[in-house]
């Protein structure tokens, strides 16, 4: 049995905590010095602060936003910024793949529609045809969480890191809040633990800085990251247009983003829009209900411009805003220990308070930004439910599709019900690809991986 550490048992005071001790006696030796250590990494100040955000947000006059249409003009810019080695790509994958029904990290998940290409394997596969067409190296930075660090990086390791050099990836963890109740206690996961939730995918930018990662990109030259998440197995992760639009025009940007048109009102994409005059986006669930069907003089939505959480950031951006991201509060239902009873529940209805960054609120942080808009078809095709929209299989179907498309662009007569597969190695654009490799025909059901 050891004492509470007096200078935690103080903070925990100062904050009006201490419930959170209540069954610190039931605990064995080991138990307790791992709830101290846990406690000592809360960040109380934080926490307290958090307490005093609104959930209500004030009405904002909201307009749609410019965007201008990727072409190829600046590529030579961007290509030669790749070859410098000022390029980085960064993957936020700090989620699990519960509601696909996969047990381990969802970056692990089969993502290809032949051969089950995990979601990993896809990003690095990319980075290291670019690195051998480029000659050079494209370090990679992971975000995961305390929930799946570990198996991600033996999935890496046991992969061989998909034949990229292990010291040009970094892996670094996402912080962590506590949940709270709506008056402000922490609540219990078990008698020696406090309910901690992942801070959001806009943790990506303190948790970079935390881990050394900003550091380590600065001492590497790199000066622009790309930015993707690891649910979406199209996403051209690296893009020398899009390095060199990001570029173009001097006043340089420190923030380029990608959009696609939305398919129909509901969908469930963020949207860039203009609110108070800055570049925005606007979940899906915060955009008025008649902004969501507005529709412009061409017949088309005028809040159509889709996120696909896919930018290019600036690193000297980063430093800058690293301390200036906003938190958002949402209702959930947390299971906890009940401080009366000491048993463990799972509540039906929205119980508790929790806290989390969205990496697209350094939009209007930006002194200068873009939106350009990229096509669905070629860059757009994520993971996210079991079934349905957005599922393994619309995923796939879409890949598969893509990779119809291109070899067509080769000149190869491929049937539309060829089941084809285009390796990354291969190529991540169209021109990228030695057609001459490719057979000249592709039958109807045939399965070919190229
Ligand atoms: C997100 C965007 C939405 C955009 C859509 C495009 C938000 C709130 N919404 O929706 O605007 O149109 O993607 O696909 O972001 N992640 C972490 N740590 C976290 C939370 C998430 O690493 O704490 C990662 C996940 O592994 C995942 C990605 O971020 O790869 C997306 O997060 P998710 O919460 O699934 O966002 P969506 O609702 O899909």
């Amino acid at each position: 049995m050891i004492d509470v550490p007096s200078e935690l048992l103080r903070r925990i005071r100062e904050h009006g905590q201490e419930h959170v001790l209540k069954f610190w006696d039931d605990l064995n030796e080991t138990q307790q010095e791992q709830f101290a250590c846990q406690l000592e990494a809360v960040d109380f100040e934080l926490f307290n602060s958090l307490q005093q955000l609104s959930a209500e947000s004030t009405p904002v006059e909201l307009h749609p936003s410019p965007i201008v249409a990727l072409n190829d003009t600046y590529r030579e810019i961007g290509v030669e910024r790749i070859k410098k080695g000022e390029l980085s790509v960064l993957t936020v994958a700090g989620g699990q793949g519960t509601r696909l029904g996969w047990s381990g990290p969802k970056g692990t998940f089969p993502a290809t529609p032949v051969t089950g290409k995990s979601l990993f394997q896809v990003v690095a596969e990319q980075i290291l045809f670019a690195e051998k067409q480029y000659g050079v190296v494209i370090p990679w930075y992971i975000m995961t969480s305390s929930q799946n660090d570990a198996a991600t990086r033996s999935f890496l390791l046991d992969n061989n890191c998909f034949g990229l050099e292990r010291t040009d990836i970094f892996i670094f963890t996402q912080g962590e809040v506590p949940a709270s109740t709506k008056d402000g206690k922490m609540l219990l996961s078990s008698h020696g633990s406090v309910a901690m939730n992942p801070d959001g995918h806009g943790g990506v930018i303190s948790a970079l800085k935390v881990s050394g990662g900003l550091e380590e990109m600065e001492s590497r030259g790199i000066k622009y990251i790309s930015y993707v998440q690891i649910d979406n197995p199209m996403a051209n992760v690296v893009d020398p247009k899009f390095l060199g639009i990001h570029l173009s025009e001097e006043s340089s940007k420190e923030v380029t983003s990608k959009c696609v048109k939305k398919t129909n009102p509901k969908e469930r994409v963020g949207v860039f829009c203009l609110v108070d005059g800055k570049t925005t986006i606007v979940e899906y669930s915060d955009l008025p209900t008649e902004k969501t069907v507005e529709q412009n003089d061409n017949n088309e939505l005028s809040y159509g411009a889709g996120s696909i959480a896919i930018h290019m950031l600036s690193t000297e951006f980063l430093q800058r805003v690293v301390d200036g991201m906003p938190w958002h509060i949402a209702h959930k239902t947390v299971p906890h220990v009940d401080l009366n009873t000491g048993d463990y529940v799972n509540p039906k209805s929205p119980n508790a308070n929790k806290y989390e960054r969205f990496v697209f609120d350094v939009l209007p942080l930006a002194k200068k930004s873009l939106v350009v808009e990229t096509e669905r078809e070629d860059e757009f095709a994520p993971i996210k439910n079991a079934q349905g929209v957005d599922s393994p299989s619309t995923s796939q179907q879409f890949q598969r599709d893509r990779a119809i498309r291109w070899l067509r662009k080769c000149s190869v007569d491929v049937s539309d019900n060829a089941n084809v597969e285009i390796s990354p190695l291969s190529g991540s654009v169209p021109e990228e690809l030695n057609c001459q490799e490719f057979p000249s025909s592709i039958g109807d059901g045939e399965t070919v991986v190229l």
